[in-house]
């Protein structure tokens, strides 16, 4: 089969990830592609900033809309990030125009992710998120695709790596929030504006995308409801340890089975975790995602939740899946199968 084209846009963090994977594993992707998968084209705002990946054998598009207006490119992978803005710009166009998109972008999968799909579906083409969730775990495909058969209850879990890495850089190590920050900001796990990341809107992004594949919903990011960890002092982490818990910002979506319309809850906090559950192992930037089906039982997921290398394999995994022309509808149903989600009072709990 021809090779696969492919435009980067964003060659940051993630960006150059996603370079350095698909150069360093070309043969082996190919063979499980069952075709080359070939960078056509790169861009991103400064043409001249090193990036400590060699770009020279690439074609440098300033302008990402006029390749795929001109019509080389077959997918295009967004890594710019933010909900509005550029990446969706690009974002719209491409699957405008009947390209595939791969994004890791999961503030713009949050806010506009029902457009899109609509878009990607009217053009019979693919909108794949993998890395925009839990970083390199596979847990889109695992629960679209592998726990599609259940009836999800509630699902929740770790979704960012940069404030799980704060907090157990303060645990372990007895480093301040704002050290802990700046190590993660070094490691390449926070946000461009890491008051996302600290404040649980991210983690909201996240959660919001899960819940609308776990029940069946649409994406509703309003309903969310976000605290963070930015308050936190080594007094908080330490009283807690006393009392045999550990500090976690755990997000949770379920139903209500009391009654009350079965409505949906959404909640992002930083939780109190007995020491010997199994979210409170979770080190470091790493991710977990507990769901639980009515005939699966317990699922746990756990990996790496942020940086260049996990998040790049998730990106390539959804470029594979292109390739071989294994792609459903973006959600866990067709837009127009999905339900609303059941208004929750958030003040209600
Ligand atoms: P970076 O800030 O490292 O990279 C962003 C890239 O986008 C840069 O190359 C930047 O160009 C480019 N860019 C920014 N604005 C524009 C624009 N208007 N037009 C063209 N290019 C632009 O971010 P990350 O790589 O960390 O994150 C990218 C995306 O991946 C975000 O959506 C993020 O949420 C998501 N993500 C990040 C993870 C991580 O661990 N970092 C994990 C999972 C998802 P330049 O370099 O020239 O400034
Ligand atoms: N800033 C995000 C995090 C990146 O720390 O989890 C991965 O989505």
């Amino acid at each position: 089969r021809p090779p696969l084209r492919v435009a980067l846009a964003g060659i940051g963090v993630v960006g150059g990830g996603v370079v350095r994977l698909l150069e360093a594993n070309r043969a082996l992707i190919a063979r499980r592609a069952g075709r080359p998968i070939e960078i056509v084209a790169v861009s991103a705002r400064d043409r001249h900033k090193d990036r400590g990946v060699d770009l020279s054998r690439y074609r440098w598009e300033d302008d990402m809309d006029a390749l795929v207006a001109a019509g080389d490119v077959d997918v295009v992978v967004e890594m710019i990030g933010g909900a509005d803005g550029s990446a969706l710009t690009l974002a719209r166009r491409a699957l405008g125009a009947g390209k595939a998109l791969v994004t890791a972008n999961k503030a713009m999968i949050a806010h506009h992710g029902i457009d899109l799909a609509r878009i990607a579906e009217e053009k019979d083409t693919p909108l794949k998120y993998e890395a925009a969730v839990a970083g390199g775990i596979p847990v889109i495909k695992a629960i679209r695709e592998g726990a599609s058969a259940n009836e999800i209850a509630r699902v929740y879990g770790i979704l960012n790596g940069t404030c799980n890495y704060i907090l157990t850089q303060m645990e372990r190590n007895g480093a301040s929030f704002a050290d802990a920050l700046a190590a993660a900001q070094a490691e390449g796990y926070a946000e461009a504006d890491p008051s996302f990341d600290v404040d649980g809107i991210d983690a909201a992004h996240k959660l919001s995308i899960l819940a609308a594949l776990c029940f069946g919903t649409r994406l509703d990011i309003g309903a969310v409801t976000a605290d963070g960890i930015r308050g936190l002092i080594a007094a908080d982490i330490r009283e807690a340890e006393a009392l045999g818990h550990r500090v976690r910002l755990i997000g949770m979506a379920e139903r209500d089975s009391a009654g009350n319309g079965g409505a949906l809850y959404q909640h992002v906090q930083p939780c109190l975790v007995p020491a010997d559950h199994p979210l409170a192992y979770v080190p470091g930037a790493l991710n977990a995602v507990v769901a639980e089906g009515n005939f699966v039982g317990r699922l746990f997921f756990e990996g790496a939740g942020a940086g260049a290398g996990p998040t790049a394999s998730a990106i390539v995994a959804d470029i594979i899946d292109i390739a071989r022309d294994e792609y459903g509808p973006a959600f866990a149903m067709p837009v127009d199968a999905l339900d609303a989600a059941p208004a929750a009072d958030a003040g209600a709990r």
